[in-house]
């Protein structure tokens, strides 16, 4: 009796919950990238800035210089390609004014072609000799900062700024005079050092609108079935501190291609919080419990909540003479005819987490049918079911299982006079266990999609409830598929 008193002050708390209008804009799902989870990113997308980078092409660079005791020469530098970058360190940093990616001690190795001439007064034809050259790039320092603000449930990247500087370069020639090396180390040292800086922030600011465009690009709905879908629709800016960026999506459940209405919740805490008790998993999901009520609503109102049973474990429960000893009125006013158990949720299951703890109340109508010509509705049982739930990892997929605490049934009414509820309700529980928890727990099992970027897969999770939310605190692996590339560089 306990629990049916817990289950009604349940319902009248969030009853009201259900179908409130809200203004739009609010976040049922939060995510933070912790430090760890940003240098994660940052490697991945330095690995694939360079590999997209490189082999990079600079322009030639010609330069007349004075040669002691040769005179004026006239060289040519062509084909100069940076072909390899290496990246000694490199960090990531958020902050009030955006987020900053340094990589210092970066080496890059070029090869190029030489070429030169040159006339004198005393062999008055034109003397020529070419080769090839390799040159190291060492310490060059690459900047950017990065601007990241929502815009239109989107996320917009803007580079603020972005540096690249050389601090040494050291040139090997393959053959060429002796006056040759020194000639070429004066006259190009730098050209090739702006060249080098020039190409590279040139190349940056070519990846950085791709990111951008990648970002907002990204799906406003994963689809979690043919008929619900999740809005990943981002709401509010991302939020920066100095050791992660948080992000807000809308997260509630939408209908695809089923006419219903999409609910509002009200947000009982407004306030951003993802809280990982490990601080160095690299990502953490906060799920309100508003997204689990929004997907019972949703599939309370496609009508994916009432069932007609004609199997059940024990077939002989679908025809009065398995009654007969239960409800003997009814064997008597139709004897040996099939029937239909009909179980009817009244109002979507109603989800409530709390410490450790998820809990399902449900509210449903068992009518017995007795099927003549027509199906003829006997009795019908009102049943307030209370479930406990737990929740797992499947993939990337949120799932989960509910199991049977308790349930209360009364009569709802009857066309065959009162029945013995204390015989019935054996019968009831049995049934609940036997087809009812199973199928629920076929579509808890499979569960829905966490709002996570294609390629990552979710690693190591653990699975934190606390008062109306449900926190996963994970990392994350990456792998390129065939069809879809993560990065677009
Ligand atoms: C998805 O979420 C956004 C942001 O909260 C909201 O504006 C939009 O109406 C939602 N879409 C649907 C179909 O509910
Ligand atoms: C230009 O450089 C590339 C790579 O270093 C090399 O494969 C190619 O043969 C060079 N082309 C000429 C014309 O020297
Ligand atoms: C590239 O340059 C680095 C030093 O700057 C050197 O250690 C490395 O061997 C070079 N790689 C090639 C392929 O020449
Ligand atoms: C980050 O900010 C918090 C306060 O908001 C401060 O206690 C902490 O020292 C800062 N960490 C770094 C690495 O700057
Ligand atoms: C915290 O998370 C990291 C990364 O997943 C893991 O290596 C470490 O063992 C965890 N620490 C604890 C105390 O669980
Ligand atoms: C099942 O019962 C509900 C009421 O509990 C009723 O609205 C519905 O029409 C019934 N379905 C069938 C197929 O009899």
């Amino acid at each position: 009796m306990a629990s049916f008193v817990y289950l009604l002050l349940l319902v009248s708390f969030l009853v009201p919950g259900y179908a409130q209008i809200q203004s739009s804009d609010q976040a049922y799902i939060s995510l933070l990238i912790s430090q760890r989870g940003l240098d994660f990113v940052k490697d991945l997308l330095i690995n694939k800035a360079i590999s997209s980078i490189v082999p990079l092409e600079l322009p030639n660079i010609e330069k007349s210089a004075k040669i002691p005791v040769v005179g004026n020469v006239h060289m040519v530098l062509s084909n100069i390609t940076i072909y390899e970058i290496h990246v000694v360190s490199s960090y990531v940093k958020p902050g009030d004014t955006g987020i900053s990616i340094v990589a210092s001690g970066t080496t890059c190795n070029l090869s190029m072609n030489w070429h030169y001439s040159y006339s004198t007064w005393i062999v008055p034809i034109e003397i020529s000799d070419s080769g090839s050259a390799s040159v190291q790039v060492e310490g060059m320092e690459i900047g950017l900062t990065l601007d990241l603000e929502g815009r239109e449930g989107s996320l917009n990247l803007v580079l603020e700024d972005c540096g690249c500087y050389v601090k040494d370069i050291s040139i090997k020639l393959d053959g060429g005079a002796s006056w040759l090396y020194q000639g070429m180390v004066d006259a190009f040292e730098g050209n090739i050092g702006l060249a080098v800086e020039n190409a590279i922030r040139k190349k940056l600011k070519e990846v950085v609108p791709k990111l951008d465009l990648f970002l907002r690009n990204l799906p406003k709905e994963i689809a979690v079935d043919d008929n619900a879908a999740l809005n990943v629709t981002f709401v509010n800016d991302p939020l920066l501190s100095n050791s992660s960026i948080g992000f807000e999506i809308n997260g509630l459940f939408m209908a695809r291609n089923v006419a219903v209405p999409n609910y509002k919740y009200q947000h009982k805490n407004s306030k951003f919080s993802v809280f990982c008790p490990n601080s160095s998993k690299m990502l953490g999901i906060s799920l309100d419990e508003a997204v689990f009520n929004s997907a019972s609503a949703l599939y309370y109102d496609a009508k994916f909540m009432h069932w007609v049973v004609d199997k059940i474990p024990d077939q002989s429960l679908l025809n009065t003479a398995g009654w007969r000893f239960i409800i003997p009125q009814l064997y008597k006013k139709y004897p040996n005819r099939d029937m239909n158990l009909n179980l009817s949720l009244c109002s979507p299951p109603i989800i409530k987490l709390s410490n450790q703890k998820a809990d399902a109340g449900i509210f449903a109508d068992l009518t017995i049918d007795v099927i003549e010509d027509v199906v003829i509705p006997v009795a019908c049982i009102s049943l307030v079911i209370q479930g406990s739930g737990s929740v797992k990892i499947t993939g990337n997929n949120l799932a989960g299982a509910v199991r049977l605490d308790d349930f209360v049934m009364s009569l709802k009414w009857s066309n065959i006079g009162n029945l013995r509820m204390y015989l019935i309700q054996p019968i009831v529980w049995t049934l609940i266990q036997t087809v009812f928890l199973p199928y629920a727990n076929a579509h808890l099992g499979k569960g829905f999609p966490l709002p996570i970027i294609h390629g990552f897969t979710i690693q190591d999770a653990e699975l934190i409830l606390t008062n109306s939310r449900v926190t996963v605190c994970s990392d994350v692996s990456y792998a390129e598929s065939h069809e879809v590339t993560f990065f677009p560089l």
